[in-house]
């Protein structure tokens, strides 16, 4: 899978995409992940891509035409174009699972006040939020919601069943995880975990799971 981020600010995808599992993603082929600046499809003696907003207001808009032009120069028939804005549809993990099985991803970040209303009706495939708060730009959120999609392409991580068992896969919050040592300052693992009875090991972190998520996320239970 493609995955091309078109931000103002490339340098704040740049490090996050070399790292980790997104660059061993990379290395094994099962991903190719791009950044680009939008300023490199801005025309005229300043390359600009903000405009004042039509009707008054505070702030800028970014413009259409650079958006259009770098968009148009990236895409495929196959291409599905995202808009990262906080007024969007919220990012979930099946979100990021349906995702994962396209084959080109262009994230369109956001800035400033707003974006032209006309790349959102004429380019845009889907708009999508992070989360209920306002980050400075997009930038951020398209490594999060790349991250959360890669991760979930056959073969990027090395366990298949790592991605089976994270939280929210089976709709529950994860269980608690202990390694060695069996003792750290007088606080024991818990017995059921060092029983090697497996039986009762998945019955313990099934109810850890639940309490968990009764306590953080009582909204997931229903
Ligand atoms: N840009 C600014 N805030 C955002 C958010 N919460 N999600 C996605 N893009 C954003």
């Amino acid at each position: 899978m493609q995955i091309d981020i078109l931000t103002l600010f490339p340098k704040l995808c740049e490090g996050a995409l070399a790292e980790s599992m997104m660059k061993r993603a990379q290395e094994k082929g099962l991903a190719t992940l791009r950044v680009h600046n939008i300023r490199d499809w801005a025309t005229g003696k300043h390359l600009t891509a903000d405009d004042a907003p039509y009707g008054g207001g505070q702030g800028m808009v970014m413009k259409c035409e650079p958006i259009f032009a770098a968009v148009e120069a990236l895409r495929t028939p196959e291409s599905k174009v995202l808009l990262m804005t906080p007024a969007g549809r919220p990012f979930q993990q099946s979100l990021a699972a349906s995702y994962a099985a396209e084959r080109h991803l262009i994230l369109l970040c956001g800035h400033y006040e707003g974006i032209d209303q006309r790349v959102i009706d004429h380019l845009v495939d889907d708009e999508i939020s992070i989360g209920d708060y306002v980050l400075t730009n997009g930038a951020i959120a398209a490594v999060v919601v790349t991250d959360a999609i890669v991760r979930l392409i056959p073969g990027v991580l090395g366990d298949e069943s790592s991605a089976a068992e994270d939280s929210f896969s089976d709709g529950l919050l994860e269980y608690p995880q202990f390694t060695r040592p069996v003792e750290f300052r007088g606080w024991r693992v818990p017995d059921v975990l060092l029983s090697g009875n497996h039986g009762e090991i998945a019955k313990w972190r099934r109810q850890k799971a639940l309490e968990k998520t009764r306590h953080f996320r009582p909204d997931l239970l229903g």
